[in-house]
């Protein structure tokens, strides 16, 4: 497929440094981190006092496990701009991505964090297998996600032509690809297998397509999924990981030539595995929760900060950074429907705020063809028990389009009647995911 491009070969000369070198400029960045946060952000002032901890405790790079963790609440708890290190003006560009309520996360970047991002993503892009001079078809969502931006700004720095075609209008993705002859699609895995379909409905083979290389992220996918990319694009199909807490994508990336998991960008992340339970660090090789520290984020520093992915981290081969493996799994209840990180607490949250409706739901997942589908299944209110016939459009309407406005996922919504929903002994379990993975 693509064979005579020239892989193997660095972005940045840090990404074969030794690891002597490599840890001794992450000593001095996190120190200048820990520092940067602590002297500019209350929360983790108050965070590291409360654990008895400062900056200069970090002599070495394995004294962050003394420091406290960062989570995803916390973010909440300081919205919308609290955790921000620099003052509002000097932030060119905030993104967002699902809180574990209505709340969303709300994260920033200085000119120079765009600039960082702009540099890893072309780094990723390249690991990929992406050359100046490519055309690049962007198909993940622009907006307040980072994967269209993220992609976007990556893309134009090392020299593609960039197709910023954002995502849905599947028929208008085939057209593109036809008419402007893409080598590189930018897009999540599940969008590109339903591409595939458009392409077969109009009878033409996606092997026929101008696509040399898929880079893909944003949700798990197996390696069975890679497969069948590859085999019905014709083309290779390359790992992307990252969060917005961290930055975006451009955090760990497949390197095209062997494929083996995903190569952290550790000059700028330093990682961990933990312990989910108890927060201890595990040695590599370990499987347990990762966990991130900004090294040169200004904007928004995060330190130790649980990603609730679980996996593990490998040596370097491709590069002499670590690799992480494919992620595959969450210790939390975060579900990722089309692209979008939905909490079932967000979908609850709109439930409880229709009084005709009872705390008891499940929310069912399957997927339709290529797609993930949702089905809430919600029980009336008992004292309503004989209304259901006539409340039941109403209350499925309001709470549809409560949740697509609310967190932007088309659900389909089943209201039952009481007693349906099945009791849990203990802990409830909201979510069947019926999907093949
Ligand atoms: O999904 C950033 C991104 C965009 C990555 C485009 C790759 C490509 P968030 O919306 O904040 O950011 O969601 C982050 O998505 O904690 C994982 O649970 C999941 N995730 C992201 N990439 C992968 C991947 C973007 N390659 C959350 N494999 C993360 C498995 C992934 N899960």
């Amino acid at each position: 497929m693509n064979a005579e491009r020239d892989f193997g070969k660095p972005y940045d000369a840090i990404e074969n440094a030794s690891i002597d070198e490599l840890r001794a400029v992450q000593l001095e960045r996190l120190k200048w981190s820990l520092r940067h946060a602590y002297d500019n952000v209350p929360f983790y002032r108050r965070k590291f006092d409360a654990a008895g901890v400062h900056p200069d405790d970090l002599k070495e790079l394995s004294d962050l496990a003394k420091f406290p963790f960062t989570v995803k609440d916390d973010l909440r708890e300081n919205y919308p701009f609290g955790m921000f290190a620099v003052p509002r003006e000097q932030v060119v560009r905030v993104h967002a991505s699902s809180g574990t309520t209505g709340i969303p996360t709300v994260v920033g970047y200085t000119k120079n964090d765009i600039d960082t991002w702009a540099h890893l993503m072309a780094r990723s892009i390249w690991a990929a297998g992406g050359r100046p001079g490519d055309i690049a078809h962007i198909a993940y969502g622009y907006g307040l996600f980072t994967g269209g931006l993220g992609f976007h700004y990556g893309a134009e720095k090392l020299g593609c032509t960039v197709v910023p075609v954002s995502g849905g209008m599947t028929e208008r993705q085939v057209q593109l690809i036809l008419d402007f002859r893409p080598d590189l699609i930018m897009v999540t895995p599940s969008y590109l297998l339903a591409i595939a379909d458009e392409f077969e409905r109009r009878g033409i083979d996606p092997r026929e397509s101008s696509l040399r290389i898929g880079m893909h992220g944003a949700e798990p996918w197996t390696e069975e999924m890679r497969a069948e990319i590859e085999q019905r694009f014709g083309i290779d199909a390359i790992d992307f990981y990252g969060l917005s807490e961290v930055i975006g994508p451009g955090v760990s990336t497949e390197c095209i030539e062997t494929k083996d998991g995903l190569t952290i960008w550790e000059d700028h992340f330093y990682p961990e595995i933990i312990d989910p339970e108890t927060g201890e660090v595990l040695p590599d090789g370990e499987m347990g929760e990762l966990v991130f520290t900004s090294l040169t984020k200004e904007a928004f520093p995060v330190i130790r900060y649980r990603t609730r992915d679980l996996t593990r981290l490998l040596p370097g081969t491709a590069r002499t950074m670590r690799r992480m493996e494919k992620v595959t799994g969450r210790s939390d209840d975060m579900m990722i429907i089309r692209g979008v990180n939905v909490f079932p607490s967000q979908i609850e949250e709109l439930i409880l705020k229709d009084e005709r409706l009872s705390p008891h739901y499940v929310l069912e997942l399957t997927r339709d063809g290529r797609l993930d589908e949702l089905t809430v299944h919600v029980e009336i209110k008992p004292q309503l028990a004989g209304e259901l016939d006539t409340l039941a459009q109403d209350c499925a309407e309001r709470l549809r389009h409560n949740i697509k406005n609310y967190i932007g996922v088309t659900t389909r919504v089943r209201i039952r009647q009481v007693g349906e929903i099945e009791r849990s002994m203990g802990k409830a379990k909201r979510v069947i995911d019926k999907r093949r993975m």
